[in-house]
């Protein structure tokens, strides 16, 4: 494989790991002017058909979603909008626009998450300016009409960010929906999220309702009519590209996916009516993949709720036992890592949970799991060699697949035979047993 090493520059507050890129030939430099005009990666301009005319098998499969469906746990949501398409976007934005690279690695560190929207615009003469929306559940915490690279180090928006607290400070005068359109990625993404965009709008309309233009003009207009108002934006970096068409739905910042274009009228009346139980379960059951501003447990809890049947509730309180059944038991192992120092830890974990997930626990530095284990992000890179483990612990290790051999080119100090992504593998007796023997899993520095 043909790979180019490039050395991100490290920021006096940020830190930033060095990481394994795809040669890319379009450097985007910091306050300049951004051009499209030539950009290798790009798809065509989408004009999403309205019945479609190239196979889209796929997009009559839907994938099994994560069980429980949640998101890593973040305090807010920040939508930065940008005036290049999402389906220009190269693989991974933050590569190619240092200032999306470093406003989301300032986010992460604040327990922010960060969203990259396209909101219209031209790309032609502008320099890297964007603006921005701090959402938690409910609402606005704050608008940000102009970010540049001189703002992350500003103590006005670090102190924003590091204060969010759960209230909105004001409401969102109209429902916006954030589609996934992303292609360059996964063009499960374009195909299936932009005829989920045309299925929005064209619900919206049908409706007689609002649909806001893009824009922030647009949505500063006081809506004195008292009909509903929508945006229907298209986004990229919401993660899971597997079970497109991913959409968040902006107040209530809940996630949902394995959206079709039939969806939408059943997405749309749940947003109208929330607290309408039978609507909520009816997307939930099989579409809901957590919230922004809910601890994991909270998700969990929100998801069981939601997808709770009120009648069948009530018949089993009548008459069975309405005590809570046990927690599954799990078994405790213990997995031994070895860091890049040469220390080992013996970490306590369970049956079935991944390498990422017992690693991160412990704090071991160089395990991020950024993604949440959807193989997304390569910040679980770990060695173990998987195809020189003896007997009797030989097939311990599940086989590489492509969507992890893929990801692993984004992670930094690659192994042949050695490197994988410790959210791929769960933690079983024997894997506990083999790495108990030796130096076990060994971590990379970064
Ligand atoms: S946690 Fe992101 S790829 Fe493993």
């Amino acid at each position: 494989m043909n790979r180019l090493r490039r050395l991100v520059p490290t920021y006096a507050r940020i830190p930033i790991r060095p990481r394994r890129l795809r040669p890319l030939s379009i450097p985007v430099p910091v306050q300049r002017t951004i051009s499209t005009s030539h950009t290798p990666w790009s798809r065509p301009h989408l004009v999403f058909p309205a019945t479609p005319t190239k196979d889209q098998s796929y997009a009559t499969q839907l994938l099994p979603l994560p069980d429980p469906p949640v998101q890593p746990a973040a305090k807010a949501l920040l939508v930065l909008y940008v005036p290049y398409e999402s389906t220009k976007w190269p693989s991974h934005l933050e590569i190619e626009d240092d200032l999306v690279d470093r406003l989301g690695k300032v986010v992460a560190l604040n327990g922010v998450r960060l969203v990259v929207a396209y909101d219209g615009g031209s790309t032609e003469g502008i320099e890297q300016v964007y603006r921005a929306k701090l959402l938690v559940p409910g609402g606005l915490v704050e608008s940000f009409p102009s970010i540049t690279q001189s703002t992350l180090t500003t103590s006005d928006f670090l102190g924003t960010l590091a204060s969010v607290s759960t209230k909105p400070t004001s409401q969102t005068p109209y429902t916006e929906i954030l589609v996934c359109t992303h292609g360059a990625r996964d063009c499960r993404c374009s195909d299936i999220g932009g005829d989920l965009v045309l299925a929005l709008r064209a619900e919206v309309e049908r409706r007689g309702e609002v649909l806001l233009p893009s824009g922030e003009e647009a949505e500063r207009e006081e809506n004195t009519s008292g009909v509903p108002r929508w945006k229907i934006t298209e986004c990229a970096h919401v993660g899971g590209h597997k079970w497109a068409a991913n959409a968040i739905s902006i107040p209530s910042l809940t996630f949902l996916s394995n959206l079709r274009p039939s969806h939408a009228p059943l997405l749309i009346d749940h947003l109208v009516n929330p607290e309408d139980a039978e609507l909520k379960r009816q997307l939930w059951k099989e579409h809901f993949r957590g919230v922004i501003g809910q601890r994991v447990e909270e998700q969990v809890t929100s998801w069981e709720t939601g997808i709770a049947n009120p009648a069948a509730e009530t018949e089993s309180m009548v008459d069975t036992d309405s005590s809570p059944a046990p927690p599954p038991e799990r078994t405790p192992l213990v997995v031994r890592f070895t860091t890049h120092d040469g220390a080992t830890h013996d970490v306590r974990g369970y049956e079935g949970e991944s390498l990422m997930e017992i690693a991160k626990r412990e704090g071991l530095g160089a395990v991020e799991g950024t993604c949440g284990g959807h193989c997304e992000c390569a910040t679980c890179h770990m060695y173990i060699p998987y195809k020189l483990i003896d007997p009797p612990y030989t097939g311990l290790v599940p086989d590489l697949t492509d969507a992890e051999e893929d990801m692993l080119d984004y992670a930094l100090g690659v192994r042949e035979e050695e490197s994988r992504l410790g959210c791929r593998i769960a933690v079983n007796e024997g894997l506990s047993e083999w790495s108990l023997g030796g130096k076990g899993v060994e971590l990379p520095q970064y």
